[in-house]
């Protein structure tokens, strides 16, 4: 049996969805049923319980071989992440596969790229099978600034020149689904990407282009762009650690590259920017 964690958010959802599609059984530990509902419809044995309940968790991987973590950034993220790999351990689950991110490396000082890398090694230290899959930035990053780009022509991010190799959560779940329910994937490190290099700028001229309208990038100071999003936040913590990993962007700390490894792992072209505007066309246009 396969646990998901996170299926009622992006990358978690996009992987329940790919599971389903591919016709696999799996089990999701939700906070909240009813938001979950359509998983219920869908087969899913669904477990309601917190990933910060070890009791919720240790049911959870009852009869479980395969698990996938994915939890969202907090200040809690790292020792939730590390409690989880400890139940899964002594579950006897064999296989664990950890959302992490492009820029977890050993050097890591930002926050959330240094947490990762924190907990990326607890599994690699656990004895059980293991696969990272690490992106870049979510093109669904940009799903929050429909209402803007739709009635002002324009988003605001405090990203400067910075450059991503963005990718769609859709994808993301889908490598997530390929992994637990393939073989051949312990002891990897996915790198994943979008097809392209893409600054700001450039993700501006492509949504002029799919919606047929001139839409513009607004560089905006990040102390001003803080304070903007503090509020939809954890803490002061998780808004600081985000402006962190937004100035590494600018500064190209960590200059992404486009990888293969998506389609190599799954079959499949990764989604363009311009078609997952297109997909979002209701939003945006
Ligand atoms: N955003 C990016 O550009 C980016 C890039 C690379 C890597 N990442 C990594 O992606 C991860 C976030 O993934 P995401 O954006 O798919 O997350 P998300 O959309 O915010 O969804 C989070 C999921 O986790 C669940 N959850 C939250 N707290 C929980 C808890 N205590 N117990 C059980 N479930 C809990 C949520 O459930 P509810 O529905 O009940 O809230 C939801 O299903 C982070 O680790 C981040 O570092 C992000």
């Amino acid at each position: 049996m396969i646990l998901l964690t996170g299926a009622t958010g992006k990358t978690g959802g996009a992987a329940a969805d790919a599971l389903i599609e591919m016709g696999v059984p799996f089990r999701a530990l939700v906070r909240d049923a009813e938001k979950a509902a359509a998983l219920k419809e869908a087969g899913v044995d669904l477990i309601v319980g917190d990933a910060a309940d070890p009791e919720a968790v240790r049911k959870a991987m009852e009869g479980v071989d395969r698990v996938a973590l994915i939890l969202p950034n907090s200040q809690e993220q790292e020792a939730l992440e590390m409690q989880f790999v400890d139940i899964a351990t002594a579950a006897g689950v064999k296989h664990l596969v950890k959302l992490s991110s492009l820029e977890a490396l050993p050097e890591a000082t930002s926050p959330i790229p240094a947490l990762h890398w924190r907990v990326e090694e607890h599994i690699r230290a656990s004895g059980l099978d293991w696969t990272m899959i690490r992106p870049n930035f979510f093109m669904d990053n940009l799903l929050g600034y429909g209402f803007s780009i739709k009635n002002e022509g324009s988003f605001a991010l405090p990203m400067g020149d910075g450059v991503t190799v963005m990718m769609d959560c859709k994808d993301i779940g889908l490598a997530i689904a390929t992994v637990l329910a393939g073989a051949g994937h312990a002891g990897r490190s996915y790198n994943l990407s979008g097809p392209e290099l893409l600054s700001f700028h450039d993700v501006a001229s492509q949504f002029g282009e799919v919606l047929g309208k001139p839409i513009e990038y607004l560089n905006v100071d990040p102390t001003a762009y803080r304070e903007i999003i503090a509020p939809f936040l954890t803490s002061d913590w998780h808004a600081d650690a985000v402006m962190h990993l937004f100035s590494e962007v600018v500064d190209g700390v960590v200059p992404p590259k486009v990888t293969t490894t998506f389609k190599e792992l799954t079959g499949q072209d990764p989604t363009s920017f311009r078609q997952f505007v297109q997909n979002h066309i209701e939003l945006y246009g």
